[in-house]
């Protein structure tokens, strides 16, 4: 029997290590080691034997087990190493150029930044710089500057979230107006983006929004100034469209308007409309020229200086231009929205 398994010994490990790959590996082991393999065959053979004779065949077995075990680890390791080695050397169907299974797929800006970037970029190209204000802001700037005392009725209009009175978060951007007024002299020409608060929410109001400032001061500016910036604008962003200046009020300009833009959808007709009411015409943003006691809180002289600035909210550009009637489908970062810009 001892040559028997010598013989088998010698024979499976020259087999074992010309495995050509590592299912004919797993034949071996199969073969050799398995439930009904062959050293199992052997092992049930003891029981003929004498009981001193089977616990020295027994052990010899059980080496040559352990040996044909390591032999078979031995091999798949090397066997691993040679099936690597070819696909790093290019010899395998294995394409390393390919993109892999978890493809990072691209963003995209937001519609809101989009629109924000357009009005920027528009409004640069005929002289305006970008300026910024702090969005925790002071009661001073906020209302007070501008024209809002504390029991004026329009502070309603802006009903805001206070942090700690004075200290609010800014329900406009036209405080931005005030601090860029008392940094600089005339002549000046900026616009202000960026959020702002007030605490309202529905379909076409959420807490926080995005608005566009500008304000232009000069010696010699007009209403006709402020119309030509507007049209400008709303050429650039939807097309040809007519604008109407619709008397209103705001404590910072006199005289002042809501800017009405010609509807998109039903092109001024007002038939069947819903997206303006049937009336032909769209709200985009209130504008005047800055009213004589705004400029006389950042000491600048009414008599010398005029100007004129605008507001307007991003979102509401952005649901004209892409045609979207929830404002809070902008906040509720939905992918399959967001996806579709
Ligand atoms: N700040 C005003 C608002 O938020 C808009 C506005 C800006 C009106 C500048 C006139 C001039 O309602």
């Amino acid at each position: 029997m001892i040559e028997q398994i010598n013989q088998l010994r010698a024979e499976a490990h020259s087999q074992i290590f010309s495995a050509p790959d590592p299912e004919a590996l797993d034949r071996l082991r199969v073969h050799y080691i398995g439930k009904k393999g062959v050293l199992t065959g052997l092992l049930h053979q003891l029981k003929d034997l004498t009981p001193e004779k089977r616990r020295e065949m027994g052990a010899v077995l059980n080496e040559v087990k352990t040996n044909l075990e390591q032999d078979l680890k031995q091999r798949q390791t090397e066997l691993k190493r040679i099936v690597l080695d070819k696909e790093i050397s290019g010899a395998s169907p294995l394409d390393v150029t390919l993109p892999g299974s978890y493809a990072i797929n691209a963003g995209s800006l937001h519609p809101v930044t989009r629109v924000m970037n357009d009005v920027v970029q528009i409004l640069k190209r005929i002289g305006f710089s970008v300026v910024t204000g702090p969005e925790i802001e002071l009661e001073f700037y906020n209302f007070e500057a501008l024209n809002t005392p504390e029991d004026h009725p329009a502070r309603d209009m802006q009903d805001t979230f206070y942090i700690n009175p004075p200290v609010l978060l800014r329900s406009h951007t036209s405080p931005v107006q005030i601090r860029t007024m008392k940094e600089n002299r005339p002549p000046i020409q900026v616009i202000a983006p960026g959020k702002v608060y007030r605490s309202d929410y529905d379909l076409t109001h959420t807490p926080m929004f995005h608005q566009i400032e500008g304000l232009m001061v000069d010696e010699h500016l007009s209403l006709a100034d402020l119309k030509g910036v507007l049209n400008y604008l709303i050429k650039n962003l939807f097309g040809t469209r007519s604008l109407r200046f619709r008397p209103s009020f705001f404590p910072f300009t006199e005289p002042s308007a809501e800017v009405d833009m010609q509807c998109i959808q039903c092109k001024g007709s007002g038939k069947d409309c819903r997206l303006c009411k049937s009336t032909g015409w769209l709200e985009i943003g209130g504008c005047g020229m800055v009213h004589p006691n705004v400029f006389k809180s950042v000491g600048y002289d009414p008599d010398r200086y005029s100007g004129f600035a605008f507001g307007m909210g991003i979102e509401r550009i952005a649901m004209l231009k892409y045609g979207i009637d929830d404002l809070r489908s902008f906040f509720e970062n939905d992918i399959r929205m967001l996806e579709q810009f």
